[in-house]
Parts: C-alpha cells; sequence; structure tokens
C-alpha cells in the first residue's frame, strides 16, 4: 500500500504499460491509465517522432521510441492500437523486446484474423495475449484527441481464446474495469459475426447509399434536397475510409454473411412494395419498430421511454454503439386547481398481459381491443413474438395475435426482456415452466431486486427446474424438457400473480393443479381462461384446472384500468368543485378495493352504466369533490386495492384525522418499496405519518410542496402529481419514466383535466 496524504492509495495494476500505435484509441487508454493510477509508468511506440514527442508533452505517456522492440522491454502490459491490418508486422518486430510473462492485448475492431497474426508471431507470449476491442471512440483521430474518460461507461469486449491463460485475462479485465469501462467477454468469431452485424454492415449501407446516389447524374439536385432521413441513415459514411477499408478486408467472411442476410430482407421488402402487400409491409417496419425499442431498452436496462430518448454519441472511427442514458422527466406540479371531464384511461395492466400470454397460446386468431400500450404490456408483447408468435399491432389498442397453440412456442434466441413488468417475469416463469425449451428472463433495475422464488418455488414442485439469481431475484432460468405434474398450492400470501403463475403452469401439467388463495385476489387468470375456452373450477378460494386441454381463439374488450382511474378518483375527491367521468373502467370485484376504501373515507363516488364486456364487468366511474375523513382501513380491502395505495395515502394526507393502514406488507416488495418511498415523499411535503413494517399511519391535514423522489415507480409519481391539488406549494416529481409503463400519456390526459402539470 502507498500512503499518499489522507488517501490510501493502492498498489498500480502494472509496473510498466507499452502503448504501441498512439492514435485516439492508443493514445486514450495511456490517458486513462495515467489517470486511473492504473501504472508506475507508460511508454509509447510509434514509428512517428512526432507522435512521440506529442503524446510526451500532453503528459499522457513518460517516454517513447520508435522501435517497437525497445518500446516494449521492461513492460509487464503491452496495449496495441495499430491498424487491424498492420497487427502481424507489427508484433513481429515488438516481439523481441517482450519480457517473460508480459501480457500483450490490443483494441483491434476485427478478432479472427488478429489472433491468427499473433499465434504466428507471438510465439510463447501467445498463451498471455489477450484480444480485445473497446467498443468507444469519437469523430477526433490522433493523439492530440486523446481522452482519459473516453473508456469510462462504454462497452469493451474481450475475445480469450482456449489458449489464453485465464489470469492473464483477468488482469487486463481489471485494467479496463480500472477505466470505468463494462467489460464483456465472446469467442472471436462470435465478435467477428456480431460487430458485422451492428457495426460493419451499417457503414458499408451508408458509404453505399451515398456512393449510389452521387454516381447518378443529377447528384447535386438530390444532396439538396436530402433532409434529415439522409443524413441520419448516412452520417456514418463520413468515416475514415481507409480504416474501414481495413476493417472489411479482415472481417470478410462475418461481413459476406450479413450482407447475404440483407439482401434477403431487402428482397422481402421489395416483394411486399412491387405486390403491394400492405400486412407484409406493415409487419416488417412494426416488428423493426419495436424490435428497436426493444434492444435499446434492453441494452439499457432501462425502461422504452428512456431508451428512445437516449442519445447516441457518434462514433465513426470506430462504431457507433455508444449510448448515454440521458432524459429522465421531471413532473413539476404547481399547486391548486380543480379536475374536469369526460376521462378515457388506458386499458387495464393486468388483462392486457394476459390477452397476449392466452391469445399466443391460443389456437385461431384473436383480436384485442382496448389493448394498453403501456411499457409492461409491451414488454410481454415482445417476448412472444420473441418466442415465434405473430402479432400484429398495437395500433390504437387493437392487437392481432396468431396464435401458435398451447405447444407451438418457439426458443426465443436470447434472453427475453420483462423491462420493468413484474407480471410478465412471474407469469411468464409458470407459463415457460413446461416448455421443451431453455429460457432465460431479465429485467430493469428495479425488476432485478423484486422476489421471484414465490413463483420459482411451487413450479419446482411441480416439477420444474428454475433457478432465481442472487436472493432469489431475476434473472430467472427455466430448463426445458420437464415433465410437470399436477399438485395443489396453499398460496402463502395473497398474490394474483403467484396463483396465476401455478394455473399457468398447470396448463402444460400431468393431471390437476389447484391453489387456494388466503384472500381473494384478482382473478383475470381464471376468468380469460375461461373465455379462451378452457375449463378453470373454482371453488371458494380455490381455483382448479387440468393440464392438456387447449385454447380457442376469439374477441377480447379489455377495459380502462382502474388501477389507473385511481388517480383521478383520488384528484377528483380531493380538489373542491371537481367533477369527472371516467368510462367505460374494469370494475371486476377482484379490484374494486379503492372504490369501497375512498367510499369509506366519504369520497362521492357512483358507478353508472354497469354492463358486462366480454366477461369482465364495467362501468362509468362519476367522482364529485367531497370532503374526506381519515379510517382504518380493513384488512380485508388490502388485497383488493394493492396497487392503489400511493393514491390512497394522498387521500389520507388530504382526510380529515388518521388513516391506518396495516397487514399491507406486499406493498414493499413492489416496483419500489411503496410504505418507505411514499412515507419519504409525504415527509417532504410535511406530512405527518409513523411507518409500520406492514403499513403506515397517515394524520391529514394541510401541506406544502416539495422535492419527491418516486424511485422510478409509476404510481408513486402520479400519486404525487395529485397532491398538488391541495398541496400549498409547487411538488417536483423525478424519475418519471416509468409512468409510461402503465400510463402512456398521463401528463397529457392530466393537465386537460385541470392538474398544473409540466413535464420537463
Ligand atoms: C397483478 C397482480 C398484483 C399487482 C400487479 C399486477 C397481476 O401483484 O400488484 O400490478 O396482473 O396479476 P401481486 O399478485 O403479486 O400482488
Amino acid at each position: 500500500m502507498q500512503i499518499n496524504g489522507n488517501a490510501v492509495m493502492s498498489e498500480p495494476l502494472f509496473n510498466r504499460i507499452a502503448v504501441i500505435g498512439l492514435g485516439l484509441i492508443g493514445g486514450s487508454f495511456a490517458a486513462a491509465a495515467r489517470e486511473n493510477g492504473l501504472a508506475r509508468s507508460i511508454v509509447a511506440g510509434s514509428r512517428s517522432a512526432r507522435t512521440l514527442e506529442q503524446g510526451i508533452a500532453l503528459g499522457i505517456v513518460d517516454s517513447g521510441s520508435q522501435d517497437l522492440a525497445e518500446a516494449v522491454a521492461g513492460a509487464d502490459l503491452v496495449f496495441v492500437s495499430t491498424p487491424v491490418s498492420a497487427m502481424g508486422t507489427v508484433l513481429s518486430a515488438l516481439k523481441p523486446g517482450l519480457s517473460n510473462g508480459v501480457i500483450v492485448t490490443d483494441g483491434g475492431s476485427v478478432k479472427g484474423n488478429v489472433v491468427n497474426a499473433a499465434r504466428d508471431a507471438l510465439g510463447a507470449h501467445y498463451a498471455r495475449f489477450v484480444p480485445g476491442h473497446p467498443i468507444a471512440g469519437k469523430e477526433k483521430s490522433g493523439v492530440s484527441a486523446a481522452d482519459a474518460k473516453l473508456y469510462r461507461d462504454h462497452r469493451v469486449i474481450l475475445t480469450p481464446t482456449d489458449a489464453t491463460d485465464p489470469a492473464a485475462t483477468a488482469r487486463v479485465r481489471a485494467l479496463w474495469t480500472g477505466m470505468g469501462a463494462e467489460v464483456l467477454q465472446m469467442a472471436p468469431d462470435y465478435h467477428d459475426q456480431v460487430l458485422a452485424e451492428t457495426s460493419h454492415l451499417p457503414h458499408l449501407l451508408a458509404f453505399s447509399l451515398v456512393d449510389t446516389l452521387a454516381r447518378q447524374g443529377d447528384s447535386t439536385e438530390i444532396f439538396r434536397y436530402a433532409a434529415g432521413g439522409f443524413r441520419d441513415f448516412t452520417r456514418i459514411a463520413s468515416s475514415d475510409p481507409v480504416m474501414w477499408h481495413d476493417i472489411f478486408r479482415e472481417n470478410k467472411a462475418a461481413l459476406l454473411q450479413a450482407l447475404g442476410q440483407f439482401s434477403d430482407g431487402i428482397d422481402r421488402f421489395r416483394q411486399a412494395v412491387e405486390n403491394e402487400d400492405s400486412d407484409a409491409l406493415m409487419g416488417i417496419m412494426t416488428r423493426a419498430n419495436t424490435a428497436r425499442a426493444h434492444f435499446l431498452a434492453m441494452n439499457g436496462r432501462t425502461s422504452y421511454t428512456r431508451a428512445h430518448s437516449v442519445q447516441s454519441v457518434g462514433d465513426d472511427t470506430t462504431m457507433t454503439d455508444n449510448t448515454h442514458a440521458t432524459t429522465n422527466p421531471t413532473f413539476v406540479v404547481a399547486p391548486g386547481g380543480q379536475l374536469q371531464g369526460r376521462l378515457r384511461v388506458p386499458g387495464d395492466k393486468s388483462m392486457s398481459h394476459r390477452s397476449i400470454m392466452l391469445g399466443s397460446l391460443a389456437e385461431g386468431v384473436t383480436q384485442v381491443e382496448g389493448f394498453l400500450e403501456g411499457e409492461d404490456a409491451l414488454a410481454t408483447l415482445q417476448a412472444f413474438r420473441d418466442m415465434g408468435v405473430v402479432i400484429e399491432g398495437p395500433h390504437n389498442g387493437q392487437v392481432t395475435i396468431h396464435g401458435v397453440g398451447l405447444h407451438g412456442l418457439k426458443a426465443p434466441e436470447k434472453a427475453l426482456y420483462m423491462g420493468n413488468s413484474g407480471t410478465s417475469m412471474r407469469l411468464l416463469t409458470g407459463l415457460l415452466a413446461g416448455q421443451s425449451f431453455d429460457v432465460e428472463l431479465t429485467g430493469d433495475a428495479s425488476l432485478s431486486k423484486r422476489p421471484m422464488e414465490r413463483v420459482a418455488k411451487p413450479l419446482r414442485e411441480m416439477g420444474a427446474q428454475i433457478t432465481t439469481g442472487t436472493d432469489g431475484r431475476p434473472p430467472v432460468r427455466i430448463r426445458g424438457g420437464q415433465s410437470l405434474k399436477g399438485f395443489h398450492y396453499d398460496l402463502p400470501m395473497a398474490s394474483a400473480q403467484v396463483k396465476s403463475a401455478v394455473l399457468l403452469g398447470g396448463l402444460y401439467a400431468d393431471g390437476e393443479t389447484s391453489v387456494t388463495e388466503p384472500a381473494p385476489t384478482r382473478d383475470h387468470t381464471e376468468r380469460m381462461l375461461g373465455g379462451f375456452g378452457y375449463e378453470v373450477r373454482r371453488d371458494g378460494a380455490t381455483s382448479a384446472l387440468s393440464g392438456g386441454g387447449k385454447l380457442t381463439a376469439g374477441k377480447l374488450e379489455v377495459p380502462a384500468d382502474i388501477s389507473s382511474a385511481a388517480f383521478f378518483l383520488v384528484g377528483a375527491s380531493i380538489a373542491a368543485n371537481s367533477e369527472v367521468t371516467l368510462p367505460h373502467v374494469g370494475i371486476n370485484p377482484t379490484r374494486t378495493g379503492v372504490i369501497d376504501i375512498l367510499k369509506l373515507m366519504g369520497a362521492d363516488i357512483r358507478l353508472e352504466n354497469q354492463r358486462d364486456a366480454g366477461g369482465e364487468p364495467v362501468a362509468d366511474l362519476v367522482v364529485n369533490a367531497a370532503p374526506l375523513k381519515g379510517i382504518e382501513i380493513p384488512e380485508a380491502l388490502v388485497p383488493l386495492a394493492i396497487d392503489e395505495f400511493p393514491a390512497i395515502f394522498i387521500a389520507a394526507a388530504c382526510a380529515q384525522g388518521d388513516t391506518i393502514l396495516r397487514g399491507a406488507e406486499e406493498l414493499r416488495v413492489k416496483e419500489s418499496d411503496r410504505i418507505q418511498v411514499m412515507a419519504d415523499g409525504l415527509a417532504a411535503l410535511g406530512v405527518s405519518h409513523q411507518v409500520f413494517d406492514d403499513g403506515i399511519r397517515i394524520t391529514g391535514g394541510e401541506f406544502g410542496g416539495g422535492e419527491v423522489q418516486s424511485h422510478g415507480d409509476h404510481r408513486i409519481a402520479m400519486s404525487f402529481a395529485m397532491a398538488a391539488l391541495r398541496a400549498t406549494g409547487p411538488i417536483t416529481i423525478h424519475d418519471c419514466a416509468n409512468v409510461a409503463t402503465s400510463f402512456p400519456g398521463f401528463a397529457q390526459l392530466a393537465t386537460h383535466a385541470g392538474l398544473k402539470l409540466e413535464v420537463k
């Protein structure tokens, strides 16, 4: 250990690093090693004396040599960042200077050929050659553009071979991590294939399109009118032709294969245009559209909205894959106002998920109306597309699902990404437990903290092979090809998700699967299975089904989501002179706890025009402002209002007297710990409260404005937005991107109704 002032500095990772080729990549590597204290000394090797002088003058290297063998002498790590086509010559030139035990690594964009060159050139040192590729760069080149932060938050791919000493790989990994990069590992050939598809092919296409247009006689005219689309698509055609010439040659085989697949795609597109085949055209484009949003979200492990607002930082010299999560909206809500109008809230989230799941497993084509185009339901939709189901839409809430039958799902090519959606992950765990293929389910940062053993455990008892990550959290890995046996499960907690997971697993089990719940929870799975013609036997708290049946496609109507309506039920109740009508809201008795609780508090809510919509009861809800009083919330209502408590807490803050909630420990494992996060927000506004393990006491009264952290929880964000109707100052709510998981368009609808909300 070195002691430096008060700070304790650990030993540098390397004694002497030699950087061969001091351009942007090598220069930035040296600068980052220096800034992060990763080497005692840094030397450079370059054919250009001027470059070496510049590097020394910039303070990023201590010394340099034009003789590469001399440059690497005494180094315990050598980083080669010369063009890939020169790699063989460069490695042969530096080899005589290499010390025993030295680790050699590189930064080339193509790996297969580099590995071959290293095998031929390095002799015994090849065992400690760790091929690498930092996915970073910028438009500028040369050592003068060196940037110590270039690799921070960027990916570096290491491609060790079977011959590579794992200890050497581990040290190179530590070096990049020390520069702030995220390190991935894959085989060299796979690297080249992935890069050919995601980087080399797009560059080739950009060069080709610009060249094709430029060859036309009237090209000047064309370019004059070339606006956004052309500019976006061809930006990377400004990249360095010499470098790309090298890459295209070095990665020839993989590039040609990617080009072949692309040509097939273009042929399909051409045919669809030629035949005026609207279905085919829409199919291609809607798939591309959602796939792009999905990939961005998956890579950022974030919501679709956030992924859409991510800005790409261009890298014309290596590869454009550098994304930085940026905007995450903040709601700023001015105090006061009232809510008025007829407000149609989006479709029910729980039913939207289930419509995709059951529609996909059905035989025939299912038409869904009123589907929630929120990110959670879209994650489910994408998962089934990834498993080969053709799904058209959603367009204005209409989705057409071409069901594949109970046994028609195909193995997805990669992990299924569930975003923020606990319902998707838990229900799919059940549904996939009995498939013939392996699957992995992953999610965003919030979902990755939520408990999954609650579904894995009963499914294992049925014979499923499921593993969960640390502490029983995602990722969930399911081994296919297991035969499941029906069994009886007494739910240890009132959870519709666990109940549904077991029942969906039961579709694939031998014999009867039954579940008894400790308190009534939403029964959409049971009802919808019935709607698809699958018998579910219900007896009091127990639901049972037998495996091996079939689902028959049909029409499905998803009513408006009572959980989304809840914000307006509360908002209109607490803001004097409000009157709001919420049409066509689902009032399934397992979901109406929020209406019962608000009515017990004195709310004026009427159910009009009650009717049946495809096996689910619906009504128009009419709400008028009314004075509220605090109550002790009956525990029996807790599971029936489980998602509406953040909104109910705001009603409690506006009520006269104390509202007490107990028996609601489940709130601690929702998208956030909703007891604590709500308590923190209430504290920020000056609302008195007392937190319990399983609930909260809230003392109503006047409260001020303040800053609230939603912790990315959609329902927390929307609840505090409504609180502004009664606050004496503005309320600022951070981290609101995930509102789009359940209520896209919330800000617009709430503003239209009279809330003074601004999205920043
Ligand atoms: C849901 C069930 C509830 C609810 C969630 C949706 C469902 O979760 O909180 O938003 O669609 O089955 P639990 O059943 O785990 O309480």
